[in-house]
């Protein structure tokens, strides 16, 4: 295999072939993939047999925000202003400052956000989700003073804390996992519900491990990495377009957000722009030289590749494995795929993989027939709908799982929430269409 200059020892490179049609021109041999840490490699095997290793995540398998709060007390006092509950912020617009993991030219002004996950300088949109999260906390804590001049810093932080999560869990389920999945798929699986009752559900299982499924992060979610577009248009109010950022421009270095009104048009634009479909085709530059200013590497990767990659890392099953375990028929030969992917595409695969059941699940899962209203093919749902079913049952502070301690009155008000509502309140932003995971078209 294949070694680059700075290549670190835990490396599984993708050896690129000689006759690739864009690498080649470039003299790129190989894609460097580092190897995700396991418990063999940090001594933790004391639950497990010695040879047996297991993947190290260094989140929260929870859907908690941990990206806004972080993953330990200590880490989220140092996000924490200790003043009437709410986080850190610059002129109540912007985070705090640090330039860990930040990739900033030399002889500029421009920095990092500090954040409770340190991918959150990633790129920008992942940097505006962290911005409005943290804004919204801060919202609630205006809120909480007035009502309730009484609360410490300590009780206003917590009650606020709980609210942002408990937001965050029903905008993610009632408006981003229902536009990729279906709404009717959600339903189906009691994941959404008729809000005849106003009582939270039991469905909290004591007895179920909160892990996010390794076919869930490794597999089917990163399907969606086909539909980023490398292009981030801008807009204004009327929805006008204000020109436009290159993604890898600014990744890891977000300073941009804060120059002029570009936050707001970013944040509009997220709006208003249309990903990518999922499918055989994704945006070039995902695909070809998507750069890390921070990595090692002289060039860039190949997310989809990469995808695939860590598939084979975390030792997932084949695809035909999975669409087995997910209740489609066994296929034993490419024919047998037909069910849920096309002709034109069960070629591709025909032509880079010898056996139907050699084929990795990442690169058989973004060519399969997507089935409207969802955004993702079948199988892609079936594992999506088993992680969110797991999230909620799994998980004794599920916002409404009637374990929780939220009265009936602030249920009823968390479901008033919407993804629109919160971008209004927090996004310097006075228009916004009620769907909002539905773009408006753009004025041209
Ligand atoms: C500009 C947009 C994005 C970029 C540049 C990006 C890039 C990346 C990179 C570099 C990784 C780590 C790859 C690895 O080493 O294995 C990753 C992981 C991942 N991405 Fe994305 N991504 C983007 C958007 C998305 C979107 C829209 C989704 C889904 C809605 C998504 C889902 C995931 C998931 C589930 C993982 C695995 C996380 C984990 O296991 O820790 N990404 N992404």
């Amino acid at each position: 295999m294949t070694k680059l200059p700075n290549t670190p020892a835990n490396c599984f490179n993708v050896d690129v072939s000689s006759v690739d049609p864009y690498y080649s021109q470039y003299n790129v041999t190989c894609i460097p993939v580092i190897s995700t840490k396991t418990t063999l490699e940090l001594g933790c095997t004391a639950k497990v047999p010695k040879s047996y290793a297991d993947q190290i995540s260094g989140v929260t398998a929870a859907l908690d925000l941990s990206a806004t709060y972080d993953i330990s007390t200590e880490k989220c006092n140092g996000l924490r202003s200790f003043v009437n509950g709410k986080l850190l912020t610059r002129n109540s617009m912007f985070l705090p400052i640090s330039l860990q993991g930040c990739a900033i030219p030399a002889n500029t002004d421009d920095f990092c956000y500090k954040t409770g996950d340190f991918r959150g300088n990633q790129n920008l949109d992942l940097t505006m989700n962290q911005i409005i999260w943290v804004l919204f906390h801060n919202w609630c804590c205006d809120r909480m003073v007035e009502i309730n001049p009484h609360w410490n810093d300590e009780k206003i932080f917590q009650e606020c804390r709980k609210f942002n999560i408990a937001s965050n869990q029903y905008i993610a389920y009632n408006e981003v996992f229902s536009t990729i999945v279906g709404y009717k798929a959600m339903y189906d699986r009691n994941l959404l519900y008729p809000y005849s009752s106003l009582d939270g559900r039991s469905k909290y299982d004591p007895h179920c491990e909160l892990n996010a499924l390794n076919e869930f992060s490794n597999g089917a979610f990163r399907v969606l990495h086909a539909i980023i577009v490398a292009c981030l248009k801008m807009a204004n109010e009327n929805r006008k377009g204000m020109g436009h950022l290159r993604l890898t421009e600014h990744m890891t270095n977000p300073s941009v957000l804060e120059r002029n009104d570009t936050f707001q048009y970013l944040l509009l634009g997220a709006f208003t722009q249309r990903p990518n479909k999922v499918g055989p085709s994704f945006d070039p530059v995902v695909t070809r030289n998507l750069r890390f200013n921070i990595s090692p590497f002289v060039f860039g990767t190949d997310l989809h590749t990469n995808d695939i990659q860590r598939g084979r890392n975390h030792g997932i099953g084949s695809y035909t494995a999975i669409r087995t375990k997910c209740g489609f028929k066994n296929a034993e030969t490419f024919e047998d795929l037909e069910d849920l992917i096309s002709k034109e595409n069960i070629e591709i695969l025909k032509s880079l993989y010898e056996s139907v059941h050699d084929i990795d699940y990442a690169a058989a899962a973004v060519l399969e027939n997507v089935i409207p209203p969802a955004q993702v093919g079948p199988t892609v749902i079936c594992i999506i709908l088993e992680e969110l079913e797991r999230l909620q049952k799994c998980d004794r502070y599920w916002w409404d799982n009637d374990q929780n301690h939220f009265t009936q009155l602030q249920m009823a008000t968390i479901r008033s929430i919407s993804l629109a509502s919160v971008i209004c309140t927090v996004g310097n932003v006075e228009y916004m269409q009620i769907h909002a995971t539905k773009p408006v078209d753009p004025i041209t």
